[in-house]
């Protein structure tokens, strides 16, 4: 496959793509890979480089609050010169296609919304902000990384700041875990996108959204576990098989009248 025009749709995933009204993306670090940010698991992943425990966890930030600190304020800066790719540009634009779609992600890399994704949910919180351990208070990581790039900082209650992701041990959003189960439950497409599916609850929603009867695909150069589920199966980078089941999607929709 070479252009946007070359992906053929098999016929019962047309159909069903044809009727669908309701749509999660559920996406992973593999999305954000053209964007020039790592993924975790992998050949050059970076948990082959470091460890989670030793940065990832609310004790890794008790134990070595500024090490942690760095590290989040390193990967902040890889994110904010990094722009979204071909494929969070393509989710954008299937707001089009499917007014109340879902963008539901693992990252933490505000890639999606910078694409123009509005209805979206951050399953494992955001760089972008940081909030007080002790009082809550929020506030933008850029502002705290640039007061304090090198050693964790203090909120003026005296609390340390922490990066506004969800840690290794800790429980996700429930506001957000909610709605994404609540969308995946009721989803007629389902598309999982550049995830190793491994990372729970939040790999749970594929077979959540199967269960419900959901057609599932899934773009990604390598199986994950839920591969089996999945209707179509699109084994490319993201940035090139997205805008390439994009336009597959606008043509059967199309022709569907
Ligand atoms: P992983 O690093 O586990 O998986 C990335 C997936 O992307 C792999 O399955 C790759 O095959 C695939 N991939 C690589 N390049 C790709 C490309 N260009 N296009 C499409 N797919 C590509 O990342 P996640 O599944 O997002 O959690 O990891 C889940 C969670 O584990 C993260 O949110 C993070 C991590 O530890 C926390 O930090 C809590």
């Amino acid at each position: 496959m070479s252009g946007p025009e070359r992906l053929a749709l098999p016929g019962e995933v047309a159909e069903r793509i044809a009727r669908a009204r309701r749509v999660v993306v559920f996406s992973g670090a593999g999305v954000s890979r053209e964007s020039g940010l790592d993924t975790f698991r992998g050949a050059g992943g970076l948990w082959e480089r470091m460890r989670p425990e030793e940065l990832a966890t609310p004790e890794a930030f008790q134990r070595d609050p500024d090490r942690v600190w760095r590290w989040y304020a390193w990967r902040f800066q890889h994110v904010a010169e990094a722009a979204p790719n071909p494929a969070h540009l393509a989710f954008a634009r299937w707001q089009e296609l499917f007014p109340s779609i879902l963008v539901v992600t693992q990252n933490v890399d505000s890639l999606h919304r910078r694409a123009g994704s509005r209805r979206l949910v951050e399953l494992h919180g955001s760089l972008a902000t940081v909030f007080c351990q002790r009082c809550g208070r929020r506030r933008p990581m850029a502002q705290a990384v640039a007061a304090s790039p090198a050693s964790a900082p203090r909120c003026e209650c005296g609390g340390l700041l922490r990066p506004g992701v969800v840690w290794f041990g800790e429980a996700l959003p429930v506001a957000a875990l909610e709605e994404a189960l609540e969308e995946a439950g009721r989803a007629d497409l389902f598309v999982s996108a550049g995830t190793s599916a491994t990372v729970y609850p939040a790999a749970g929603l594929i077979e959540v959204a199967w269960r419900a009867g959901a057609c599932v695909i899934e773009v990604n150069p390598e199986p994950t576990p839920f591969t089996r589920l999945a209707a179509l199966r699109l084994a490319a980078p993201a940035g090139q098989a997205v805008p390439e089941l994009t336009a597959a999607i606008e043509r059967c929709r199309a022709q569907a009248g």
